[in-house]
């Protein structure tokens, strides 16, 4: 799971290289390399740490060349080191590779071309491709293409891949089946990337391919084909709304902080996501006899907030299914919905859900940010909802963003089915005013959990708890928490915690309570009795609960208070103050906030 770049162009494209895979490091950053064509030979340059720390210790900057690839790594196959970095050579020296993606049949490839003599220098799946490439031209391709093509054919899984070599100066050739991968089109320069960040700043006129193409780039020109029938395939040039200011970080410190607070932008937007998609995506779920929401990670905390959404705007029984289990235990026909949720729209597990889900003859929808992603491109209905780019590995406003787009859903669905809520137009304008109190309580709470997290970042064990829909907030809350902080934090339904876990409370372990308003009486009395059950065994307890709840005070340590606000716009504040909570508990505890170890925005591989 990687970035990948390549431009051929005029004069020095290094920097522009470097530039690329550095706005790619979401995906990937424990590695990385470049390898350009300069005086008719291949020179490559790649090593162990970010793309600042290796461009400037390897000095690509001695480089000079006007055609290259780069590529930012996530390892999946092989240790992190330099010889596992990319890109990878032929024995001859003449090839060069980068991917994303996992070849499945790499260890047999490989058998065969080490009895054919090549000698291999790293631990990937990635290294068989230039020596396939070279094998094939050795058995008589009749030219480069052919041999790429023939490579291509050869490989079994997922895969995209730009590749450099002294045979076709001027030109990188790149192939897709899976990954994403992306052509700009620019002036006198056309440029390559996992995503539209690769080339945003310098154009915003992208050709997306599809599964089983292959092409080639050069300065001025470019062709798609079809790995299928080897044709040329036709492709539309799509316009990226996205520009470069808005990838970048604008005076804050961190990405997560700047896209914290572009939180009321991103909820503007889902608010008035596109009416005929939405009533599409209405009308295919009318028709369903059974409902899946799907996601993983923090998309698939937004799926169980959606199935509270569903149960409380629309009186319906949705199941919301981690993606990465969704083909092990979904119950799917061709009278079944799965809308997916994604930030990418690129994640691996998500994305077989939903091929999964076709198979079988379901319809298939999508809340989705990346346009022309993968997941926009595969289901039958994809609803864009236009948070931005999202550059933090740590997921806000996308998370939030998606939460009131399915929420949207969920009330249109219940207009459609004539069981809208008795007082669903007070809700929609509680949801109307969102962005506006989301825009108060970060004005004015920040000072405040910035405080609170100085004094609390010291506790390494956390309980978050909450119950209805505050229990999934809870949990995303909690893995904000993992992410970045990398402090351990279990979310649970605060009902659950009686059946077990209260035998750990003690001095060790801190818990957070998400209180519900006073307004909405059942749950604010189901919370209170948990808080009760902390208190009465001494355990230390920080709420975020809503003014005017004096009932709290003596029973919390510390407290967040929020505006008193409609019990349905409720959750989505207190989800703002556990994003906030982890981000300054992260700065506290200095961790590096936007691209926390271990981790990478987008997951493509199982
Ligand atoms: C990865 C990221 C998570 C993210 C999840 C889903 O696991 O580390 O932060 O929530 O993928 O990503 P998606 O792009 O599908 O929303």
């Amino acid at each position: 799971m990687c970035g990948i770049a390549g431009v051929v162009g005029q004069g020095n494209v290094v920097d522009t290289l470097v530039r690329s895979i550095r706005t790619l490091e979401y995906r990937g950053y424990d590695s990385c390399g470049i390898a350009v064509l300069q005086n008719g030979a291949l020179a490559v340059k790649k090593g162990v740490g970010t793309v600042e720390e290796v461009s400037q210790a390897e000095r690509f900057s001695d480089l000079d060349a006007a055609t290259g690839i780069a590529h930012t790594r996530w390892a999946t196959h092989g240790a992190v080191s330099a010889e596992n970095a990319h890109p990878f050579t032929s024995c001859d020296g003449r090839i060069a590779v980068v991917h994303n993606g996992i070849i499945a049949n790499w260890t047999e490839l490989r058998a065969r071309l080490e009895a054919h003599g090549h000698k291999f220098r790293s631990q990937t799946d990635t290294e068989v491709v230039p020596h396939l490439i070279e094998e094939q031209l050795k058995l008589g391709a009749a030219d480069f293409e052919t041999a790429f093509w023939q490579s291509l054919n050869l490989i079994d899984g997922a895969y995209s891949f730009a590749v450099v070599t002294s045979l076709e100066p001027g030109r990188v050739f790149v192939a897709k089946h899976k990954n994403p991968i992306i052509i700009g089109l620019g002036e006198s320069a056309n440029y390559i990337g996992s995503d539209f960040n690769a080339f945003i700043d310098k154009t915003k006129r992208a050709v997306v391919f599809d599964d089983d193409e292959y092409g080639v780039i050069t300065k001025d020109d470019f062709w798609v084909k079809s790995r299928l029938t080897r044709e040329v395939v036709c492709k539309d040039v799509t316009t990226v709304q996205w520009d470069a200011e808005m990838a970048k970080k604008g005076g804050y410190p961190h990405y997560m902080l700047k896209e914290i607070h572009e939180q009321p932008h991103a909820i503007r937007m889902a608010l008035g996501v596109d009416a005929r998609g939405m009533a599409q995506v209405v009308e295919m779920l009318r028709a369903a006899k059974r409902i899946y929401l799907v996601g993983t990670g923090t998309t698939y905390y937004v799926a169980l907030v959606g199935q509270y959404l569903f149960k409380d705007h629309a009186r319906r029984f949705v199941s919301a299914v981690a993606a990465d289990e969704f083909t092990l235990l979904a119950e799917v026909d061709a009278e079944t919905v799965v809308l997916a949720v994604s930030q990418s729209g690129e994640t691996y597990d998500t994305m077989q859900a939903i091929r999964c889900a076709k198979a079988a003859g379901a319809k298939t929808a999508a809340v989705v940010n990346v346009m022309g992603s993968s997941l926009a491109r595969e289901v039958n209905v994809a609803l864009l909802q236009m948070s931005g780019p999202e550059i933090s590995v740590i997921s806000t406003k996308a998370a939030l963003a998606q939460m009131v787009a399915l929420y949207r859903i969920a009330a249109d669905l219940a207009r459609a089915d004539g069981t809208a809520r008795g007082d669903a137009a007070d809700v929609a304008a509680a949801f109307a005013a969102l962005p506006d109190l989301v825009q108060q309580v970060l004005n004015e709470k920040s000072g405040f959990l910035n405080t609170l997290a100085k004094h609390t970042c010291g506790w390494k064990d956390w309980l978050f708890l909450g119950r209805g829909v505050y229990y999934p907030i809870a949990l995303e809350c909690a893995l904000k928490m993992k992410e970045v902080a990398y402090r351990h934090a279990e979310g649970m339904p605060a009902g659950f915690l009686k059946h077990g876990t209260l035998s750990l409370i003690d001095d060790d372990i801190c818990s957070l309570i998400f209180v519900p308003p006073k307004r909405d009486e059942a749950l604010h009395k189901m919370v209170l009795a948990n808080i009760e059950q902390i208190r009465a065994r001494e355990g230390h307890v920080v709420g975020f609960v809503y003014d005017a709840d004096e009932s709290l005070a003596s029973l919390l340590d510390e407290r967040v208070l929020l505006p008193d606000v409609h019990p349905s716009i409720a959750p989505f504040l207190e989800l703002l103050c556990g994003q906030m909570f982890a981000y300054f508990t992260a700065v506290a505890l200095k961790r590096p906030i936007d691209r926390p170890r271990s981790l990478a925005k987008s997951v493509t591989v199982p």
